[in-house]
Formats: structure tokens, sequence, C-alpha cells
């Protein structure tokens, strides 16, 4: 299992390009299974979810054709010749979920496995299970699978959901696209990974409207086709960078940065003392002094402060001037960075779903241990200006969402390495 060795102290300089979103990445390849015509993905990011995504499409009949060196996507799916996700590629990546609506849209049934919980939370996918019921599938949970059919076909339908659920979401837009009849989603997520999917469906010729705003309207039609689409830049990956500088001092451009990605997260950074310049090739970060202010955060679903930047928010607030709290709305585990954050010298005390984040001159380096995506990384962030060495141990949970870490932040001038076990 490989580590990660973070020498803290150096101050950064240079440039990041900003890779395509994993979020929309891994809601646009299921589209695939909509059309009998090829979907052309670019700019695709090039992580394990992505390798495990296309696995998962083949083992159903798709034709993936992987290009320059995966950020050139060919998915090409003449027919679903098996209907079954299986566990043992679900249980890896949760997202699975997402070929269940095209699958039923588009032949009228699907078994899939449940994808069970994680780390940050138990996860259910009742919402997305309730708008497929909405729109006439028949849906039976067996031995741990999702049994859906709908012999004569989806009908538009309109479904509230009681929650802004991005996946729930996503499942049900797609699902719609094929629908006879108009589909109203209300309480829709707004997210722009959700915006990107209903452009690259609306390019292979679905009728939609709303996309962004909390109402989706959805015209059913008989076919779609192929299309080609870029995947959106990932503002995940975009505001873990841009805390780089801000936590090891320095300044650093972020190319495809893009503030309207990240308004909220941006006016926290403000207020913290950081500098946000919008340049011709992206955004150019640093901080304005020496120390940063502490903040109040809460995550909330788009356009609310992201709950994917909550880690690595506390990360810098570990070393800012005073006492924050960071409230987290979203998922009901997801402060398992505090106790390793705490190993490295951090003040936190968390009592439920709220941590308060005392700031300390300094942290030193320790060995930490990753537990899921975003606590990984921003133990990475903490060891950047930790005394001595940071090792982060379990990176593979990094590599499910940032493509080549270690090689863009030594490109600007972090003492980074991978230790292969
Ligand atoms: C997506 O997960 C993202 N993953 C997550 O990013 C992100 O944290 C999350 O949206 C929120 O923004 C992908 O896009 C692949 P939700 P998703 O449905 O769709 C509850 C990362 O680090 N819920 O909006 O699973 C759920 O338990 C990952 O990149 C139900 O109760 O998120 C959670 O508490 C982590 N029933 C909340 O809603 C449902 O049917 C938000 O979930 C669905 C969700």
């Amino acid at each position: 299992m490989d580590s990660i060795v973070v020498k803290g102290g150096a101050a950064l300089s240079g440039v990041i390009p900003i890779a395509g979103a994993k979020n929309a990445a891994l809601t646009l390849m299921p589209a695939t299974l909509l059309t009998d015509e090829p979907l052309t993905l670019t700019n695709v990011p090039r992580l394990s979810d992505i390798k495990t995504t296309n696995e998962l499409l083949s083992s159903l009949g798709t034709e993936v054709a992987v290009m320059q060196d995966g950020q050139i996507i060919v998915l090409d799916t003449a027919e679903i010749t098996n209907h079954t996700a299986h566990y043992d590629i679900v249980r890896k990546m949760r997202a699975s979920i997402l070929v269940l609506g095209p699958m039923l849209a588009r032949d009228g049934h699907a078994i899939v496995s449940l994808p069970g919980g994680c780390a940050i939370g138990a996860r259910p996918v009742d919402m997305h299970l309730k708008g497929l019921e909405a729109m006439g599938a028949k849906i039976e949970l067996k031995e741990g699978y999702i049994h859906a059919t709908a012999p004569s076909g989806l009908k538009g339908a309109t479904y509230e959901l009681p929650f802004a659920s991005v996946g729930a979401t996503e499942n049900i837009l797609m699902a719609a696209t094929l629908a006879k009849g108009t589909t109203v989603l209300k309480n829709a997520a707004r997210e722009p990974e959700i915006v990107d999917l209903a452009d690259c469906l609306i390019k292979m010729g679905a009728q939609i409207e709303g996309a962004g705003s909390s109402t989706i309207t959805i015209q059913g039609v008989d076919k779609l086709h192929g299309a080609t689409h870029p995947v959106v830049t990932d503002r995940i990956e975009l505001g873990t960078y841009m805390l780089a500088p801000v936590i090891a001092g320095g300044e650093v451009e972020l190319l495809g940065g893009r503030i309207d990605l990240l308004e909220a997260f941006c006016e926290k950074l403000d207020a913290a003392g950081v500098s946000i310049q919008e340049t011709k090739r992206g955004l150019k970060v640093s901080r304005r002094s020496d120390l940063t202010k502490a903040v109040d955060v809460t995550t909330e679903p788009f356009p609310g402060f992201p709950t994917d930047l909550q880690a690595q928010m506390m990360a810098m607030l570990c070393t800012a001037r005073g006492s924050s709290t960071l409230k987290e709305t979203i998922f009901e585990n997801r402060f398992m960075h505090a106790p390793e954050l705490i190993r490295m010298g951090a003040n936190i005390d968390v009592q439920g779903g709220v941590a308060t984040v005392t700031g300390v001159d300094k942290l030193k380096g320790a060995p930490v241990m990753a537990t899921d995506l975003r606590a990984s990384v921003s133990l990475i962030l903490a060891g950047l200006a930790a005394e001595g060495e940071t090792i982060v141990s379990r990176v593979y949970h990094l590599d499910r969402g940032y493509e080549r870490l270690e090689e863009k932040l030594m490109a600007c001038g972090a003492s980074i390495e991978r230790v292969t076990a």
C-alpha cells in the first residue's frame, strides 16, 4: 500500500492545472447506456474511479476506448448485453448506482447491487428509488440487490426530492430523458456537475430545462443520439489546491480555475484573509498576510459551502488566528480527519456535527492515516506547513479523486513523494 511523505516548510510557487471533475465524469459516463451511438468525453480526469466505471460499463456491454493517456474516452453501447451491476464493482465505488436510471430507461429492467455505506455515512439510495417509482418503475430489494422493472417503459411524473440529493437528481434526470411524457423534478440538486450532465444530455437530443435551478423539467424523447462533450472543471480539486498556498505560503496559479464554481468557498477564503485574483488562465491565490483569520463554515448543497471541501478547510483553520466552527450538515460522519489532525498538534473539539477548531502556531509532522478521499488530502495539505515529516498511509483513497497529486505539488516546490510499500 503506497504512502505519501510530505516535508513541511516550503512556500509554494508555480502553476497547477485543474483536471476535469470526477463527480461530473462519474455521471456523464453512465449516459452512454441511454443511446446506441458513441458518446465521446474529453477532459476526463485520470483517476481510479474512472477506471472502475470503465470496468462497470464494459461488464454491461459498453465498448470502451481510452485515448490520450485517459483524457478522452469513447463509450459505445450499441446494446446492453448484461443488465446486472455486481456487488464486487458497486462496493468499490458507490457512484455505480448511476447506471440504474439509464438502464431502466433504455431497456425497462435493471439489477444493481445496493451500494452500501462508506466511511462518511450510511448513504442510502431511497430517494433514487422513490423517484424512479414515481415514474412507474417497480422496485424490489432482494439479497442486497435492487431489482427494477418498467415493462411498459417509464412515464413522466412530477416528483419532489425530500433532500437535494446529487445522485438522486442525476439518476432521475437521466431516466426521464427517455420516459413517455414530461417529468418535473422539484428540490433538485443545483451542483455544476448536474448542469454539465444536462448540457451533455441536451447535446444527445434530450429536452431539458432548468438544470442548475431547484426545478428541472424534462420532456421525454424516443431516442438519444451520440455526442462529444468536455467534462467540466473539477471545482473540488480547484478548491483543494487553492488552499495549498494559503497553508504553505507563497502564490500558485490554478489553470482553468473559475470563481463561479466556488462562490461560497471563495467568500470564506476572502474573509479568512486570502487573495484570489482572476487571470486569463485561471485563478492566482495567496494569503494576504502571514496569518489567516478564523472563519465559521456550514456545509450546504450548492450554491452553499461544499461538504467536499470541509476537511481541506479544516486543515487550513488549524493554524488560523482564532477559533472557527465547522458545521457538517450533509454527511453524518465526515470528521474522521479531525483525530489525525489532532495527532499533528491541532486543537479541534468535535461535538456531533460541529467541529470547533482553535488555531495553533504550527502543526507537527506525524504518521497519519487516510480514511476517505477528502480526509486524505486534508492531511497532505496540513503536512505542507507542519514542522518535520508527515507520512500519510492508505493513499489509495487519494488516487480515487486526485490525479498526479504529488507531481502537481512538487512542481510548485513542495517536498512531497510517494513511497511504494
Ligand atoms: C455526491 O454524492 C458526490 N459524489 C459526493 O462527493 C458529494 O459529497 C455529495 O454528492 C454531496 O455534494 C459523486 O458525485 C460521485 P447526495 P451523493 O445524494 O450523490 C443522503 C467526493 O468526495 N441521501 O447529495 O451520494 C445521503 O446519505 C464525494 O467526491 C439519502 O438519504 O450525495 C447524504 O447524507 C463524497 N437518500 C446526503 O443525502 C438518498 O437516496 C447527500 O447525499 C440519497 C442521499
